[in-house]
This record gives C-alpha cells, structure tokens and sequence, in this order.
C-alpha cells in the first residue's frame, strides 16, 4: 500500500505519479483529492485525482514541482513507499446528463478536469474541452484528453501550439458561435478561473471550479481552506473543492493563497542545500 509503481516526468517540473492505494481506488469519484505525506517530518499536501483503476488499485496523480514537498516528491523513485495516502477526499463533482459540457482545464488544471470530462463523456455528454498551457512544451494529457471529448481546443500564452492566448479567449469564441453549452467546468490557476466565470457570467452559463486553497487537515477541523462563496464561510476540503463559479470571492482566494511565501522559500532553500549535500556526499543522485 500508498507504494510508488511509477514515477515519470511529462514536462518541465510536471510529473505523473502512479500509486498502489486500492482502498482509495475502490471508492474515488471525479472531483475528489487524496492528501499525501512523503515521510512521518513531512508536511500534508493535497493532489487531485487524474484517474483511476479499481481493478488493478493504482490511482494517477500529476503534480507540478512548485515548492520544497512537490521537489522531493520529484525525487522519489519506483518502489518507493509514501508515509501516508488519505482520501478519497472533498464533494465528488455532480455528474448527470446536462447535454453539452465545457471542460477548461489550464496548466496543471489539466489533469483533474482529464477525469472530470472523462466521467462527463460517460454519463453521455457531448463534451468539448479547451486546454492551455503557457508554451507547447508544457502541454498535458493532449492525447487523453482528445480520447474522451467529442471536440479538443487548444491554446498556448506563447503562441507556440494551438490558439496564441488563453482558454478564455478560445471560450469567448466558442460561446460567440452561439454553441449551445449547458454547462462549465473550470480547472486551474485561480486568475484563469476567475477570468472564466467572468467570460461565462454574461451568458447565464452555470460554471463550476475546484478550489484549491492552502489546506492542512482537509477533514474540516483547522480551517485553513476557508474561502467565501456568495457571502458565505465555506470550506473548500469539505464543502468542495467544486463551488458555483460565479458565487467565489477569487481575490480573497488570491491573497491566502500567498500567506506564506516567506516560509515557502526558506523551505525550499534549506531543501536545496540539504539535496546538494548529499548529492556532494554520494548519498542521493
Ligand atoms: C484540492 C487540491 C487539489 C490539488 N491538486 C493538485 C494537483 O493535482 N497537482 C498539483 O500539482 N497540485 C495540486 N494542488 C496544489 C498542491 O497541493 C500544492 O502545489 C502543494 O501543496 C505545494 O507544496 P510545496 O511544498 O511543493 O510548495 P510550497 O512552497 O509549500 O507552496 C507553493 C504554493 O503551493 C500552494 N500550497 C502550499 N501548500 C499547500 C497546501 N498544503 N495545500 C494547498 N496548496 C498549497 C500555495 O499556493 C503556495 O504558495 C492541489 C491543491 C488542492 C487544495
Ligand atoms: S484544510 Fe483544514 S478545514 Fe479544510
């Protein structure tokens, strides 16, 4: 249990993690996180489902490298065993037939709306899916995500593939064609998805997100996931991570997202200079 079976890099600093947690994989829905800790000194974090498999209980994260926890979690290797796995966690996402579905995925928010729009196609959706990145290179799950949607529109901030912008100016397109959507489902950086919502608001369109606000315990004890949607306290752990777009507070989100930046690099430094230590040691590669 919780043991590595594969560990592969998919782009710069982005890498697809594969664990053996069948307990998880028996009961996990789309929408839902896990929370790992690598070592019993290691802090909590938070990963979505990219997939899974019941049968064979490996369960697929992809995790971008962003601070110290994620960088170690880099260096791990197959075989390895992770302290803790906890989960499945959070709202599953709402699935039913709503007709046509629009599924936004940017950067990293790529991989949790993979397993959203693949249960959305299930339920028998028409799903068109719109992914970005900020260059080519960066680009994920293209292949997959093609698979399970019935049309895949891309963008990239550089112009390097795809439509030179973002997935809101490919949304703003589409809803202008005057395509019939019903329903939209937003992952990524919180200024995509506020940009999102504020593309969609005007057209009426419901438009769900998942939140990932800085989470510690993500049973609803600590708090730390507070978030405001229409007026009121929420926490995205266990009331979410999916919330009513156009009800979000995105700036309240933005700014206790960055609470601890200090604290943040000064772990990240001390993780280099440990990881430089033993590499010069011999002890770690
Ligand atoms: C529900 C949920 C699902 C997520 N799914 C994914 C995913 O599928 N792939 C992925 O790459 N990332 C995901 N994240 C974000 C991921 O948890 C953070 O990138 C990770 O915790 C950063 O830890 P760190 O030590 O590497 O970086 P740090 O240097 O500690 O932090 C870098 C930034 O990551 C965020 N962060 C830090 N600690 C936490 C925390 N405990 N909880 C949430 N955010 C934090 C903060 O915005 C911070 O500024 C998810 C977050 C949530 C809440
Ligand atoms: S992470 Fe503690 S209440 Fe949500």
């Amino acid at each position: 249990m919780n043991e590595i079976v594969e560990l592969k890099k998919l782009a710069p600093q982005i890498n697809l993690l594969k664990l053996n947690v069948p307990l998880i994989t028996q009961r996990a829905k789309a929408g839902q996180f896990v929370v790992l800790r690598i070592n019993q000194e290691g802090e909590r974090i938070p990963m979505s489902i990219t997939d899974l498999d019941p049968q064979t209980g490996i369960l697929t994260i992809i995790f971008q490298e962003v601070g110290k926890t994620t960088a170690h979690l880099a260096t791990l290797k197959q075989g390895d065993v992770l302290a803790d796995v906890v989960g499945p966690l959070g709202v599953p996402t709402h699935m039913e037939n709503f007709g046509t579905c629009v599924c936004v995925g940017g950067g990293i928010g790529i991989a949790p709306i993979h397993f959203v729009a693949k249960n959305l196609k299930q339920k028998g959706n028409k799903v068109i899916s719109i992914i970005g990145a900020r260059s080519k290179n960066l680009l994920i799950l293209e292949e997959e995500m093609g698979k399970i949607s019935d049309q895949l529109l891309i963008s990239t901030d550089d112009g390097s593939y795809g439509h030179h912008g973002f997935v809101t100016d490919v949304l703003t397109q589409l809803l202008s064609q005057k395509v019939e959507v019903d329903y939209i489902m937003a992952i990524g950086p919180v200024i995509m998805m506020k940009a999102v919502c504020g593309v969609t608001a005007p057209h009426g369109i419901k438009t769900l997100v998942s939140l990932n606000p800085i989470m510690v315990d993500a049973t609803g004890m600590c708090g730390a996931c507070r978030v405001t949607v229409g007026g009121k306290t929420k926490f995205a752990c266990v009331d979410g991570p999916d919330f009513d777009g156009h009800q979000v507070d995105f700036d309240e989100l933005l700014k206790r997202q960055a609470m601890y930046l200090k604290q943040e690099r000064i772990a990240m430094e001390r993780f280099k200079q440990r990881l430089g230590d033993k590499t010069k040691e011999g002890v770690a590669k």
